[in-house]
This record gives structure tokens, C-alpha cells and sequence, in this order.
């Protein structure tokens, strides 16, 4: 069990390249399995969630290359429709193989992904698409059966955008009989970058970043091989922003994608830190005080990601009046409170734990503190680049499903980091 040893205070200043998108890259890793061809998708963060779900393809009988950051995948001999408990057990996304696989082999067997450390994360929505498109789904207590002979394209009307299901329905889609139009879909970028793949192999797909998609079903025959640079990963840039901000530094990010990034550099801005975006790059100078923001909710694409909302809870707790922020995605994502507290933050949560009243400035200090999830272990390290003194965070293994070797990226700007045991 890997923990971050942290010695805090240090100003940090200078200039990092963002890779590729966690979130982007594991639904084009399920899409693969659509076609019969070659794969090959560029700029993939090496973080254990890439390998899981390489395992994942290999298990069903894909095989893959590994060239520094890009992924060969060859699909033709896939041959089994039942992915392994254990890999769904250790990376609950790994659910976004259920529409690719259904519509690759007629039928699948994946373990029922069940909670994670964000709360109940139940797939509904998913179950309800597969339905819709002509799938019989048996949901055993341990696992979800689905089977169709033919899938046939039909409108879907989302109850909620969510982006799982918004994918798995596309990915079903994709071989489906007809037309499908999935109204109410997920507009993150990530989706974008997912049809954006998919058109590569030969799908026909259109409408992503909107909130209707359209997919006309092809046959297997009609994908060939496809070629992909994944987007660069917005939640990653906004993380390394905040850790520069607390510590009253600067920042040069390169290699983002400025209109992914203003639902979070507005927030930065509302807290004083100077904000320049030109191109690929973006800018930050953090204030000499930094203020706070009275509300923030979290919210679907193009609202304010709930995957950077432990990170900005860390930077706020320094700034100066009162933040509060609505969790309004997951009901437990707030386990990083306790540990902020901790370190000094002044932090009361409300209303079952889903709305924090941020009680600044509080002067961090270094602390021992557990991170039980990915992004709060990130608003943890961000507390200890703030906090005087030295902080460690156990647990790293989480973070290290969502950042290549944080630390490293950390050290280059100055900051004093290592990643122990
Ligand atoms: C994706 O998760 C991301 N994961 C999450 O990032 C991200 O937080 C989330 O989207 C929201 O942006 C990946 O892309 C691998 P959802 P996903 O389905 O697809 C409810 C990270 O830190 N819901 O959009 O699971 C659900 O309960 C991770 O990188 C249903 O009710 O998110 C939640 O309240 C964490 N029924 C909301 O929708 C369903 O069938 C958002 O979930 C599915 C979801």
C-alpha cells in the first residue's frame, strides 16, 4: 500500500504537458471489440485503469500491444462474451464493455459492478438502453445476463445524461439494425472524443456534445481499422491548477483544450487567480489572497465537473470568507471532509453529507490522512502542497488509477512529493 510523503509550503512555478483523458480512453478500449480490425489508439495515460482494462480486452480474447503510449489492439479472435468478475470488481467502469460486447457476440455475462467508494452508482439507465434496443438483460444479484439475436435501433430518452449509459447505449448502437437517437445524452467531451473514435472504425455517429446522438447501425463488415489521438484528460489539468493555486504559485499548462477547461478556470477566477488560455495552453498566476465562492454545484457537462469538486473543497479551504458546494452526482463523494478537517480545514457538511460549508482562510497543517477514493486522494495531496509541514496519504493505489505518476509531474514544479512504498 503506496502513501504520498508530502513536505508543504513550497511555491510552486513552471510548465507541464496534460495526456490523455482516463475517462476518453476506457469506452474506446470497449469500442474496439466492435469491430473485427485493428485498433490503434494514441496518447493513453499509463494509470491502472488502462491496464485493467487492457486485461479486460485480452480476457475476452483481443489481443494487445503495448508502444509507449499507444495501444494496438487486434479484435478478430475475440471469442468469449463473459468478462471476469475480478476485473470488474477492482474497476467499476469496466461496465462499459456491456453494449460493446452485446452487440460484438449477442450475448454477455459481467459481474453486477455494484458501489464504489462514491456511493450506490446503480446502471439502470444502462439495463433500461439494452432493453429498449431489443435485448433480453437477466439481473442476477452477482452478475447481469444480456442477450439479443439482433439489436434494433429505437429513440431512447435518457431519465438523466449519464455518461456511462450514454456510451454503452452508442457502443450498442453502433451494430444495431436501423437508427438510434439517444435524447437527453451526456455532453462531455469525453463522448465527443468517443464518436470521434468510432467514426475512425467506420460508425456512423453524430451529434456528440449535444444532448441528441444519432447512430445509424452498420454491419460488422462494414468497420474497418481505426486511428485515434486520445483528448487530453480536462480533470488532470484542473487538479495540477489547483495544486499550483494553493501554494500562491504559477502554472503553464500545454496540450489542453481551452473550451474543456472554462467550467473549471471560471471557478479559479472567482477565487482571484489569474487566468490566461491562448490555443493549447492556459495559464495560471494564483493571488496573493485567494477568495472564496459563495455556491457551486456540481452538474453534468457543461456545468462544473463533480470530479474536480474535492480539489477546488481543498483550495477553498485556504481562501479567504465562507465557500459552500452541492454534490449533487454522488452521495459519497465527501470522504476527503473528515481528512481536510484534519489537516486544519474548517469544513461542516449538510443535508446527508451531499452540501459543504467551507469555512475560510484556515492555515493547513501536515497531517496523516487516508484518501478513499481517486479524486479525493487528489484534494488530499493538494492540502498537503498548502499545509505547513508534512503530510502523508495512505492509499495510493487510488490515485494512481486516474494519474500517471503524480508525483513526478509534481516534483517538476517544485514541489517536495514522493511516492513511498
Ligand atoms: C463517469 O462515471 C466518469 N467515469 C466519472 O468519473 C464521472 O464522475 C461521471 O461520469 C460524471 O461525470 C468514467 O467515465 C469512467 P454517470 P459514470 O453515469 O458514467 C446516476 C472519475 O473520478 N446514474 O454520469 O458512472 C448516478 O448515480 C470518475 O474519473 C443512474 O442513476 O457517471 C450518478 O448520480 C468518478 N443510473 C449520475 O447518474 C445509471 O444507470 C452520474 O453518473 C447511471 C447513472
Amino acid at each position: 500500500m503506496g502513501e504520498y510523503h508530502i513536505s508543504g509550503g513550497k511555491c510552486l512555478s513552471g510548465q507541464l504537458k496534460v495526456y490523455g483523458a482516463k475517462n476518453a480512453v476506457l469506452p474506446m478500449l470497449a469500442a474496439t471489440v466492435l469491430s473485427k480490425n485493428i485498433s490503434v489508439i494514441h496518447n493513453c495515460p499509463e494509470i491502472s485503469d488502462t491496464f485493467m482494462a487492457v486485461k479486460i480486452l485480452e480476457s475476452v480474447g483481443a489481443k494487445v500491444t503495448i508502444e509507449n503510449d499507444s495501444l494496438i489492439i487486434s479484435t478478430a479472435t475475440i471469442d468469449n462474451c463473459e468478462v471476469p468478475d475480478k476485473y470488474v470488481r477492482e474497476m467499476r467502469s469496466s461496465i462499459i464493455f456491456l453494449g460493446s460486447m452485446l452487440a460484438r457476440c449477442g450475448k454477455v455475462k459481467i459481474s453486477y459492478p455494484g458501489g464504489c467508494p462514491l456511493g450506490t452508482r446503480p446502471i439502470d439507465l444502462h439495463i433500461k438502453g439494452m432493453r429498449a434496443l431489443g435485448a433480453t438483460v437477466i439481473e442476477e444479484p452477482e452478475f447481469i445476463f444480456a442477450e439479443a439475436k439482433k439489436l434494433i435501433g429505437t429513440r431512447i430518452d435518457l431519465d438523466f445524461p449519464s455518461v456511462g449509459a450514454t456510451e454503452n447505449i452508442m457502443l450498442a448502437a453502433v451494430l444495431a439494425e436501423g437508427q438510434t437517437i439517444i435524447s437527453n445524452a451526456a455532453k462531455e467531451p469525453e463522448i465527443v472524443d468517443l464518436q470521434n473514435f468510432l467514426l475512425t472504425m467506420g460508425a456512423k455517429v453524430s451529434g456528440a456534445g449535444s444532448d441528441v446522438i444519432v447512430i445509424d447501425g452498420v454491419v460488422i463488415d462494414d468497420l474497418h481499422d481505426g486511428e485515434h489521438f486520445v483528448m487530453p484528460d480536462r480533470i488532470v489539468a484542473g487538479t495540477y491548477l489547483c495544486a499550483a493555486a494553493i501554494t500562491g504559485g504559477e502554472l503553464l499548462l500545454t496540450n489542453i483544450i481551452p473550451e474543456h477547461l472554462h467550467p473549471i478556470t471560471s471557478k479559479l477566477a472567482e477565487t482571484n487567480c489569474e487566468i490566461q488560455m491562448e490555443g493549447s495552453k492556459v495559464y495560471l498566476r494564483a493571488p496573493k489572497r485567494l477568495k472564496s465562492i459563495e455556491r457551486i454545484r456540481t452538474h453534468p457537462h457543461p456545468g462544473f465537473p463533480t470530479d474536480m469538486q474535492p480539489q477546488l473543497m481543498a483550495l477553498l479551504s485556504t481562501a479567504w470568507g465562507v465557500s459552500i458546494i452541492e454534490e449533487t452526482l454522488f452521495e459519497s463523494r465527501n470522504k476527503h471532509v473528515p481528512e481536510l478537517n484534519r489537516m486544519g480545514a474548517d469544513i461542516t457538511l449538510l443535508s446527508n453529507g451531499m452540501t459543504s460549508v467551507i469555512n475560510g482562510p484556515s492555515n493547513l497543517r501536515g497531517a496523516n490522512v487516508e484518501c478513499m477514493d481517486l479524486r479525493g486522494g487528489a484534494a488530499l495531496i493538494i492540502a498537503g502542497l498548502g499545509a505547513k509541514g508534512m503530510t502523508i496519504v495512505k492509499n495510493s493505489m487510488f490515485v494512481e488509477r486516474g494519474y500517471v505518476r503524480i508525483e513526478e509531474d509534481l516534483r517538476k514544479i517544485g514541489a517536495d512529493i514522493w511516492c513511498v512504498g
